[in-house]
């Protein structure tokens, strides 16, 4: 087996979202980057996650010149309807904090991030495997991987970033002694389906009722996605296509809404968790996105706190690399401030309006009252609104 070594500014272990878009911003300010991935490409396109974008996550595919798909292709959503209690609610996001957000989902961003990297020529290797860093600590960490030929390769790098997602290899190299690790479970998890039907609303309704949340989103004029909250434990082969939609059309029909039906073409269970380590930087490796933590899907801040974190890391890191000592400790305290807001967001939007397994007729009529709190209050659904668009940075 030949071993090849290199060098590079940036060592990325992940080249999702986060890492490729990273390495696009690095590159804009002149940082060369190494990016690698365990998954091939087209395992990262077919893996379908949320679809929200925030109103600067498109601003920053579109002004660092990712790509303007996200415009053409993408769906403006100027609002979304909380449904309970027998009716919709509708939450004007323009009319409150005159912001809306895109129906655009992170499989594109992630097609638009790799076309980009292609076209920029920058250095992205999928599919590789047996992953390592080492020499976190000193002047010239490493990453270590085996290409598709079974070529080992070694680059030294002046930082590496773990963007490895949540089953992330790179948070485990922070000392025990020295990292802590923030978590909830919830006793839920989401059923979700891709459909072939028209849409059944222009807009996402969040429905809560007796029977538990359902989630009525979309993704183009033929295609739809939508969820319901289940056991963790359920298993998809107990779900024929009629059984899935007696249930969703139960959910939402509680509150006056009727669904288009169509075949259903994807059927999974999605696990459901809340899950921070701080601190996001170890000597010269540090975590962004998923790799440092986990939001419920609820409210789909996952991916925009990912672009969130490498937009602060990428201008953290050129200040860095100048010789700015103080620029990584800034960037994990600047992500945390945001990681921690969006984790109160995500459960805050997560028990207003699913049903715990053991709630009382009390517990059910209160979320209806917090809901109604909510939409009969200017203040109310305006911290909705800012939390679900995006706050500034
Ligand atoms: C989605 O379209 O997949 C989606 C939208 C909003 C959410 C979660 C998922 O809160």
């Amino acid at each position: 087996m030949t071993r090849t070594t290199a060098t590079t500014d940036v060592a990325i272990v992940g080249a999702g979202p986060a890492g490729l878009m990273l390495a696009h911003l690095l590159q804009r300010a002149g940082i060369d980057s190494v990016a690698i991935d365990i998954r091939s490409r087209e395992e990262i396109e077919n893996t379908h996650r949320a679809g929200i974008l925030e109103q600067d996550s498109v601003r920053l595919l579109v002004e660092s010149g990712v790509s303007d798909r996200v415009l053409c292709d993408g769906y403006r959503h100027a609002g979304i309807d909380l449904a309970f209690g027998g009716g919709g609610h509708r939450i004007d996001f323009e009319a409150l904090v005159g912001a809306s957000v895109q129906l655009y989902p992170q499989t594109d961003v992630f097609v638009d991030l790799a076309d980009a990297r292609a076209r920029d020529g920058g250095d992205v290797r999928f599919g590789v495997g047996e992953v390592s860093v080492a020499d976190i600590t000193g002047d010239r960490p490493r990453m270590r991987f085996t290409d598709a030929d079974g070529v080992r390769h070694e680059v030294a790098a002046r930082i590496l970033v773990g963007s490895d997602g949540s089953r992330s290899i790179c948070r485990h190299e922070f000392p025990e002694s020295l990292r802590r690790q923030f978590f909830r479970e919830y006793p839920f998890a989401w059923f979700g389906i891709l459909c072939e039907a028209p849409p059944s609303s222009e807009e996402l309704i969040y429905s809560h009722s007796e029977r538990g949340f359902a989630l009525i989103s979309q993704r183009t004029e033929t295609l739809q996605r939508m969820y319901f909250q289940c056991d963790p434990a359920e298993d998809v082969a107990a779900w024929s296509d009629d059984r899935v939609w007696e249930e969703l059309q139960a959910r939402v029909g509680a509150n006056g809404y009727v669904l288009e039906e169509g075949p259903i073409t994807s059927k999974v269970v999605l696990p459901f968790r809340s899950f921070v380590q701080e601190p996001m930087r170890h000597g010269n490796l540090v975590l962004a996105g998923d790799a440092a933590h986990t939001v419920p899907p609820t409210g789909a801040k996952g991916l925009n706190l990912a672009l969130a974190d490498v937009r602060v890391l990428a201008e953290e890191l050129e200040l860095h690399l100048r010789g700015d000592e103080g620029a990584l400790d800034r960037y994990a305290e600047r992500a945390l401030q945001r990681v921690w807001k969006a984790q109160h967001f995500s459960y805050w939007m997560t028990t207003m309006l699913h049903r715990l397994p053991e709630a009382s007729d009390f517990d059910v009529r209160r979320q209806v009252g917090e809901l109604t709190s909510l939409v009969t209050s200017t203040a109310g659904s305006t911290y909705l609104a800012e939390g679900y668009t995006g706050w500034p940075s």
